[in-house]
């Protein structure tokens, strides 16, 4: 984990080193101030005079980086940023009933100054105004086939615009009808058919073939639409594409005649069974100008069907863009491919699968609608001058035609931002204007941009021939552009006459014997400088080349410890940067890490580098000099001074007690003295304690001593010992005797036990059966005397 971090640290820190280098490198390398400002918004030109630069210590590139004159040339450098201020800003907001207009795009006009290759962003919101004006032009292809849609739409008219007015309230409806150019080979040329081209099978009001035919203006009222729909005749013709292009293009353009609002969302609903003609098959009838684009209606009939060519695709989508209008393909199933592939060309334009009686269009419109009205398409106006990019962030989604749309439901708000970027000097520094703005809707947003391409020391006028240049060239923000055949800073040298030997000794420092300090060539009297170095981005300069950027001190292998820390001068010392000090800059002069408490270093020592250097005598310790291991040591040294001083007592002598040189305070409680070391002691005379802080005061110990002594009894420690010692011995007695107490007595408990037992036992006696007398007593039946048979008898 952490192996990870400080590999990703030391990444972005060459990473910014590499940075550096490049951006010194290339600013370098300029000339001139405009060049140098346009290379790079991290350049800046210094416009002092090369004599006043080269008496300075530092280098003497009048193209540098900011940080680098900063430091060089603070007081003459010119750089500059691109900026941006608003000129119209009015709040979002929806139309107020139809006096005044949405806004949904803020703000309204900017205006920026932009620096060459330095980009600005100007934040936009964007809006979807609620009940914004939305104007609906149906256009139905008008051939036999479509005889049962007619039917079906002028029945649907009344639900079409019931669901529309549930989305927006201001909603306009339309109606306009096409078949085909009425000339052969698009239609039949037999006379009988020309005048009714339906099949013989229909007997309802048929007309002869018409390019584009405008039936009903946009308006509100749909009873109107309804009758104008059933009203319309239908038509036909031979070959299955339609002519239906043609009315579109009137459409769009002929505002008047269909009466869009300035305001509005257009949207044109183009309903079909059918393919379509375009460019190009109008010569197959023999009409070879093409399509201009222009309007061509009178009594709301176009009138150049059968003299202009099928507007091609192109044109179509152009004039789509141009007049904001959507398109929405409602064709059947069967032409679903065909305007899927036109409406990929089209920007705005959606298709929907139409059934064969047009009974889903209320659906198909209505769906489509929110489709094309969510998403939201920036759109950069065709006058963007040359040499300006623009670009918007976040994209939301590249679609196909690389356009940055963005989905917003009404009322949502969208934020995003606008970046744009001036790659050369545009309209020679005077403003020009442009505008961006959301497809398919009004607002614009305008934006007037300037290129400040002039360093404000060029409005100084120019020195030609100035004798700042030896007469041979132009001076101007500093330095002098040579004319032909001289070259030089100053324009001294001639590129005619050689190099002459007493220009040699020009290139010497004084007191020195080589030329260019052995690090560069002589020139005409000047010297320059080796640009190779052995470390890129470093420097070798100086009139005598005596400078470089490599010689400071080092640390780490960085000079100066790094150019964020400070820049080498040519006198081989560091120049630090804010808040950094020392031989190599490698000293910060904060001492936020010496603050403990609010105190530097515990009043212990003093702050260096950033680190805590304690006082040697404190005895203190650490990275705030916190810690003080062998401060005990104190209490005990000072002690029989507190003793003998303080309270006249303890072992020293009188000659002992003089000697004791350290200051004295008396106070009422020690240790109530927070901020300082606490002594504490028992004096052995009186059996009280004593207590006593101390602290270095300009390198004397001070002492603080409490008043009066604590004279709670205190056991001797030799006493204490003995007690305790005893104690434990008589614990360990007391225990062993209980043991031996509850021993004997279970003993004997279980005795008397054992003996109760042995009581109860009973014996039970009896004759062992099997035993038999060894003896068997037998009647000598001659025998009398009976006194030694007893005898026998009783032997057993
Ligand atoms: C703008 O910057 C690019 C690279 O950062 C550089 O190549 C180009 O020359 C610059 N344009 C001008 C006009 O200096
Ligand atoms: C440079 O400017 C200083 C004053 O800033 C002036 O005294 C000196 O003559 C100028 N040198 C040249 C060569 O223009
Ligand atoms: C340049 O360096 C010298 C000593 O090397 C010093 O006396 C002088 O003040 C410095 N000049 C500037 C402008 O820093
Ligand atoms: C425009 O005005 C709105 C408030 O009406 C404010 O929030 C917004 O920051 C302004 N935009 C600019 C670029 O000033
Ligand atoms: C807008 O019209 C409504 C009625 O339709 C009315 O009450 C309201 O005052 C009008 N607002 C303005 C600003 O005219
Ligand atoms: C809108 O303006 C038109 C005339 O331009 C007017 O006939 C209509 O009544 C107005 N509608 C509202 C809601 O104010
Ligand atoms: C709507 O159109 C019908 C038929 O054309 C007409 O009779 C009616 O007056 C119109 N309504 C309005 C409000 O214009
Ligand atoms: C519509 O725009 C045209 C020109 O773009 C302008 O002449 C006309 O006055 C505008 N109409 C309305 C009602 O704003
Ligand atoms: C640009 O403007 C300057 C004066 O500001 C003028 O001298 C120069 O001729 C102009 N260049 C062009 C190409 O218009
Ligand atoms: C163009 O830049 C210069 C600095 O070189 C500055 O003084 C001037 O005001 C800038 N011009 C504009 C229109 O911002
Ligand atoms: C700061 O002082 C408080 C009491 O004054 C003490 O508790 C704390 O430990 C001290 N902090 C440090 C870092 O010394």
């Amino acid at each position: 984990m952490l192996i990870k971090f400080l590999l990703i640290n030391l990444i972005l820190f060459l990473l910014f080193i590499i940075h550096v280098i490049n951006s010194i490198e290339q600013c370098n390398s300029k000339e001139t101030c405009s060049s140098c400002l346009s290379l790079s918004n991290q350049c800046a030109w210094c416009t002092q005079n090369s004599t006043d630069i080269s008496t300075r210590n530092g280098s003497f590139f009048h193209c540098d980086t900011i940080d680098n004159l900063q430091i060089t040339c603070p007081d003459h450098l010119i750089s500059f940023k691109s900026y941006h201020y608003v000129l119209q800003n009015d709040s979002l907001s929806n139309a107020i009933n139809n006096t005044s207009q949405a806004v949904q795009l803020s703000p309204q006009a900017v205006h920026v100054v932009l620096r060459i290759n330095d980009s600005e962003k100007i934040p936009i919101r964007f809006r979807q105004a609620e009940d914004y004006p939305v104007d609906l032009y149906f256009l139905m292809d008008l051939s036999h086939s479509m005889l049962d849609d007619k039917e079906k739409l002028s029945h649907l008219g009344r639900i079409l615009a019931t669901k529309m007015q549930s989305i927006t309230k201001n909603f306009r409806l339309g109606f306009g009808s096409f078949v085909d150019k009425n000339v052969p080979p698009f239609v039949q040329p037999a006379p009988n058919t020309v005048e009714r081209p339906c099949p013989t099978s229909y007997s309802g009001p048929c007309v002869k073939a018409y390019g584009y035919k405008h039936h009903m203006s946009l308006s509100e009222n749909v009873t109107e639409f309804e009758y104008q729909v059933q009203e319309a005749p239908v038509s036909g013709n031979i070959d299955a594409p339609e002519g239906g292009l043609d009315a579109v293009m009137q459409a769009i353009v002929c505002d008047d005649v269909i009466g869009w609002r300035n305001d509005s969302r257009k949207l044109i609903v183009f309903s079909t069974d059918a393919g379509f003609h375009y460019a190009g098959d109008g010569r197959l009838a023999g009409i070879i100008e093409p399509n201009d684009g222009e309007c061509h209606m009178t009594n709301n009939e176009y009138t150049h069907s059968d003299k202009q060519d099928y507007p091609s695709i192109g044109q179509i989508s152009a004039k789509l863009s141009e007049k904001n209008v959507n398109i929405i393909f409602a064709v059947t199933q069967s032409q679903l491919a065909l305007y899927q592939t036109l409406t990929e060309l089209i920007d705005g334009a959606v298709v929907g699968e139409l059934k064969q009686d047009s009974s889903n269009i209320v659906n198909l419109i209505s769906q489509n609608y929110k489709k094309i009205s969510s998403s939201v398409m920036m759109m950069v106006s065709n006058d963007l001058p040359d040499g300006l990019t623009v670009k918007f962030t976040p994209d939301c989604q590249e679609n196909k035609r690389d356009k940055p749309e963005c989905t917003v439901s009404v009322g949502g708000v969208l934020n995003f931002e606008v970046e744009i970027l001036a790659t050369k000097c545009i309209n020679n520094g005077s403003a020009t204007t442009f505008s961006i703005y959301t497809h398919g809707l009004n607002d614009k947003m305008r934006i007037t941009v300037q290129t400040n391409c002039s360093c404000s020391c060029s409005k100084v006028p120019r020195q030609i021939n100035s004798p700042k240049c030896s007469n041979h060239g132009t001076y101007e923000c500093g330095v002098c552009t040579c004319a032909k055949g001289f070259y030089g800073r100053e324009c001294e040298c001639d590129t005619a006459s050689p190099t002459v030997e007493s220009k040699i000794e020009r290139c010497k420092k004084p007191g020195s014997s080589d030329v260019c300090s052995g690090r560069g060539q002589c020139v005409c009297g000047r010297c320059k400088c080796e640009t190779a170095t052995i470390e890129p981005g470093q420097r070798i300069y100086g009139d005598y080349c005596e400078c470089d950027d490599f010689s400071c001190p080092r640390k780490n292998d960085l000079v100066c410890s790094g150019p964020d820390h400070g820049i080498c001068s040519c006198d081989k010392r560091c120049k630090c940067r804010e808040d950094w000090t020392g031989d190599d800059c490698s000293c910060t002069t904060k001492t936020d890490s010496c603050l403990v408490n609010n105190t530097i270093c515990n009043n212990q020592g003093v702050c260096e580098c950033g680190r805590c250097k304690c006082n040697k005598d404190s005895g203190y310790l650490g990275p705030t000099c916190e810690d003080c291991p062998t401060c005990e040591h104190r209490c005990a040294a000072t002690k029989d001074c507190v003793l003998c001083k303080i309270f006249q007592s303890g072992s020293l002598s009188k000659e002992q007690c003089d000697r004791c040189q350290y200051r004295f305070e008396i106070i009422d409680d020690a240790r109530k003295d927070l901020n300082h070391r606490l002594c504490q002691f028992d004096d052995e005379q009186d059996q009280c304690r004593f207590f006593y802080t101390y602290h270095t005061e300009n390198d004397q110990l001070v002492l603080r001593v409490q008043k009066t002594k604590n004279c709670r009894r205190i056991l001797s420690v030799r006493l204490t010992i003995i007690i305790i010692v005893s104690s434990i011995l008589a614990f360990g007695l007391f225990c062993l005797m209980i043991w031996r107490m509850l021993a004997t007595l279970h003993d004997r408990r279980e005795f008397a036990k054992f003996e109760q037992e042995r009581e109860k036992a009973k014996w039970e006696t009896d004759v062992n059966p099997l035993y038999r007398q060894a003896t068997v007593k037998y009647q000598n039946p001659t025998y009398r005397g009976y006194k030694v048979a007893a005898a026998l008898d009783s032997n057993h």
